[in-house]
């Protein structure tokens, strides 16, 4: 059930120039450095500065070559909650900066480029999630890991796409549930779990511009693939239909987070892979894989988002120690709950 009269939406973030660019852009320093010295100057520091470098699976592949961890959201949450370095320097966007700021509150946090927005996370403030609360107020408020720290302190639960069917399939059969923001997953987790959910009308650009058209006849062109589908893509409600239709070969179609879809390649006997998602994961599939063929199914599926985190910008993040990444106590405490009741369900 989607709630439409609950919109405006927020403008989606622009990062055509942001701080970060403008500083590494005119410090004299960085510009006269190579990658290798600006790899070389961050190795140096980061073991001056006890830091570990957490990347995203859409990162740049010379920033995923130099982190100490690439994963999903769900994997660089846990790894943050672990990590006994003084410092994380979170290659990816701001929420998920801010996920590591509410879990490791005695930490230093740094962003490359605090700009780094999401525009999934964009789409829905805490002052709309509250007046969505008081439409329904014996619901549970499940919020996607996408959103900013206000929003989860709103929530009862937090889920990623490696768990939301998990997290959804643990609640009591008779409560309402208010699933935020992203409407693709959604619709998604409600078919999986049968369970009916208002759903707030949210969509990233990069995933909602797969396309059911994008999908059509791939099989026909690659017999001998696996298709990988991101449950943020705007095809999958119609790709689960054709599934359950025998129009897609149920053997052969698989929905995953990003980390989900790198141990399927790992593993899988299929020799290609036609990946539905932003095509940042294919540098990690293609290591992790060196034998199989990756075909992405849109080619333009880029988050900008992702890819304003550069090397001279992490460079300067260990050299400068910017930008550190807070949440105000009484914010964090509330976001921490409901992101750590779904650390303790998956
Ligand atoms: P994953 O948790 O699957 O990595 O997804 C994060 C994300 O931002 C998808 O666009
Ligand atoms: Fe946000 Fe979409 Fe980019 Fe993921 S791909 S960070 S959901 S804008």
């Amino acid at each position: 059930m989607l709630e439409t009269d609950l919109l405006p939406v927020k403008q989606r973030p622009s990062v055509a120039d942001t701080e970060a660019t403008r500083a590494v852009e005119q410090d004299e320093e960085i510009r006269n450095m190579t990658e290798e010295q600006l790899i070389e100057g961050i190795n140096r520091l980061r073991k001056e500065r006890n830091a570990v470098i957490l990347a995203h699976n859409y990162q740049l592949p010379v920033i995923q070559d130099l982190a100490d961890f690439v994963g999903d959201s769900l994997e660089l949450s846990r790894q943050a909650a672990q990590t006994d370095a003084d410092v994380i320097v979170f290659c990816g966007v701001h929420f998920m900066a801010e996920t590591a700021a509410i879990l490791c509150p005695d930490k230093k946090v740094l962003i490359p480029d605090p700009e780094a927005g999401c525009s999934l996370a964009a789409t829905v403030t805490a002052e709309q999630v509250r007046r969505w609360k008081e439409r329904h107020p014996d619901a549970i408020v499940v919020a996607y890991i996408n959103t900013t720290a206000e929003v989860k302190a709103e929530a009862d639960y937090c889920c990623t796409s490696a768990n939301a069917v998990k997290v959804i399939q643990s609640l009591p059969p008779d409560r309402e549930i208010l699933f935020l923001p992203d409407m693709f997953l959604g619709a998604y987790v409600q078919r999986m779990t049968g369970r009916r959910m208002y759903l707030w009308p949210g969509e990233c650009h990069v995933h909602a511009g797969i396309r059911p058209e994008d999908i059509q006849g791939l099989f026909d062109r690659y017999p001998d693939a696996d298709l990988l589908l991101h449950p943020e893509c705007g095809c999958i409600s119609q790709c689960m239909y054709a599934l359950a239709e025998g129009e897609l070969p149920a053997d052969r179609t698989f929905v995953y987070s990003t980390s989900g879809m790198v141990r399927h390649v790992r593993t899988s006997p299929a020799p290609t892979h036609l990946v539905a998602t932003e095509v940042g994961i294919l540098h990690r599939m293609r290591k992790e894989a060196p034998h199989k063929r990756f075909v992405p199914v849109k080619e333009d599926a880029i988050c900008e988002y992702m890819k304003t985190i550069t090397l001279p910008k992490v460079y300067r993040s260990l050299r400068d120690m910017v930008y550190e990444v807070t949440v105000p106590p009484e914010i964090a405490d509330r976001a921490r709950r409901a992101i750590e009741r779904m650390l303790e369900i998956v």
